[in-house]
């Protein structure tokens, strides 16, 4: 148990699979309440039944972040539960194609939708849960596209974007006491794009379990300063 994070209550978008899973059951194992957020009901279920078979607390919540209306039904769900919420990780992410002549309107749409405009509704629609909590701290996951653009227009504008949002989010919380920090993952082992799992080594793919212990450390930081933004890649993958 980490006595800093022990009954706080973190919402978890993106929880049911690859980084979203890990940070759920890694917060879940220092006595966090977690709340599980995702599409699919029945990885949802299991990602819940799995941490409280290990002890932990879980409330599953089916809801897709891009749909502005269900966002809304879940954050008043949420408030009902536990009225205030100290820990949001907006991890809910899709790829996209990787080029421009590839990209149909429908791709921009949905990746814009949940990459960018996901992080915005679920943060909106629990800014007051946020402020009811002593100091809350909301953790935004990008990826290195979010510094470096690349080849992707949707997935790179998306993550672009979200640093801006990151960078409003903070501005928005100082008279609240939350603060707000982005994170450019590189490549992590959750089989994105269909890559095989547990096949790489870890200096080339990093371990969603140990990127999870590291936001769990940057939740559980002293709530007098705050960590803008950090940069996280594969030992043989420095700046890329
Ligand atoms: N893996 C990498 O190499 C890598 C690198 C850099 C950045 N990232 C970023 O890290 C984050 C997590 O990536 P990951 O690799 O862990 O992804 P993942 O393994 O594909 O898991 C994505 C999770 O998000 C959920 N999700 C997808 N669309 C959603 C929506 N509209 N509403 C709610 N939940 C949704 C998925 O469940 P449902 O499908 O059931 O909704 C799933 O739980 C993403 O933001 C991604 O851009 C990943």
């Amino acid at each position: 148990m980490d006595s800093n994070l022990t009954d706080k209550v973190a919402v978890i978008s993106g929880a049911s699979h690859g980084l979203g899973q890990a940070i759920a059951q890694d917060l879940a194992s220092r006595g966090v309440h977690v709340v599980l957020i995702a599409r699919g009901e029945e990885r949802l279920r299991q990602t819940a039944d799995a941490i409280r078979a290990n002890g932990g607390a879980a409330n599953p919540i089916p809801c897709d972040v891009s749909d502005a209306a269900q966002v809304q039904a879940a954050a008043s769900e949420i408030e009902r539960r536990f009225s205030a919420v100290d820990i949001l990780i907006n991890n809910a992410g899709i790829p996209a194609p990787r080029s421009f002549s590839e990209t149909q309107i429908s791709d921009w749409d949905s990746v814009i939708g949940v990459n960018l405009s996901g992080v915005f509704y679920l943060t909106r629609a629990l800014w007051d849960c946020l402020i009811r909590a002593d100091s809350a701290t909301v953790i935004n996951i990008s990826g290195t596209a979010g510094t470096r653009g690349g080849g992707s227009p949707a997935y790179g504008s998306a993550k672009f974007g979200l640093t801006g949002l990151n960078h409003a989010i903070a501005l928005a919380g100082v008279d609240h006491n939350i603060r707000s920090t982005i994170l450019y993952p590189g490549g992590m082992d959750t089989g994105w794009r269909g890559a095989p799992i547990g096949e790489m080594p870890r200096s080339e793919s990093m371990d969603p379990a140990e990127v999870a212990r590291f936001i769990a450390q940057l939740a559980a930081s002293p709530p007098e300063f705050v960590v803008n933004e950090a940069v996280l890649n594969p030992l043989n993958q420095p700046y890329m």
